[in-house]
């Protein structure tokens, strides 16, 4: 586990059009990991990119690609992420009828393996299967688009995830509405990676993203 807070911009927030360019910019101005949103239009009522642009982009920065798959079904999809570079691969609980299966079939792939929960899913869905994981992706706010607002509950959460881990060597992220305002509350709370999308990428310049993320790493110091 991280002791350091990760931060990961969430790329469904850049310029889609100049992607290799924002990645590598937003990966210089101080970004931990590279989140990317993958939507099915099925799961969530938004569509994004699959795994041929996610290689497209690979060799772009050496950074983490930590992959968020909002697809249902997941488990047929998994090979081509792995192949196209994802170093960490998170399904929702919710998009999958055996989680075990499909986080036994992550890890079978040589990468880490995530699980995901809605706000509304409750933490005790990944009693069983906590040897199988390497991250839980907490979602503050409903998946599907970028720019909404944090749902508070997920403080509470937070902390009933890191009583349930344990000394597990697990990572928990939170995803949604991370701004300098939100991130200190789920940081106090044990989280210790951090999305953000619209925090991070407005401005538009790496200048602006490096600001904006010194910005949400102070204050949780
Ligand atoms: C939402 C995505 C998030 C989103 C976050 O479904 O999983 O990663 O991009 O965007 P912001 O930070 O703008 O809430
Ligand atoms: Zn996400």
């Amino acid at each position: 586990m991280a002791d350091d807070l990760i931060i990961a911009p969430s790329v469904l927030a850049s310029d889609f059009s100049r992607l290799g360019d924002e990645i590598e910019a937003v990966a210089n101005a101080g970004a931990d990991w590279i989140h990317l949103d993958v939507m099915d239009g099925h799961f969530v009522p938004n569509i994004t990119f699959g795994p041929d642009i996610i290689k497209s982009v690979r060799d772009r920065t050496d950074k983490i690609f930590d992959c968020h798959l909002m697809i249902e079904p997941c488990d047929n999809y998994l090979g081509a992420f792995a192949n196209a570079g994802c170093d960490i691969i998170t399904v929702h609980a919710e998009a999958t009828k055996h989680l075990d299966r499909s986080l036994q079939a992550i890890r079978e792939l040589g990468v880490k393996a995530g699980v995901s929960l809605n706000p509304s899913t409750p933490e005790s869905v990944i009693e069983y299967v906590l040897d199988r994981l390497d991250l839980i992706l907490l979602m503050s706010v409903n998946p599907g688009f970028g720019g909404q607002k944090f749902i508070h509950c997920v403080v509470e959460k937070t902390r009933r995830i890191k009583q349930l881990i344990g000394e597990r060597p697990i990572d928990v992220e939170i995803d949604g509405g991370v701004t300098a305002d939100t991130a200190p509350l789920v940081a106090a709370a044990g989280a210790n990676a951090l999305v953000a999308g619209s925090a991070i990428f407005k401005g538009g310049t790496r200048e602006n993203y490096q600001a904006n993320i010194t910005k949400i790493r102070e204050a949780c110091l």
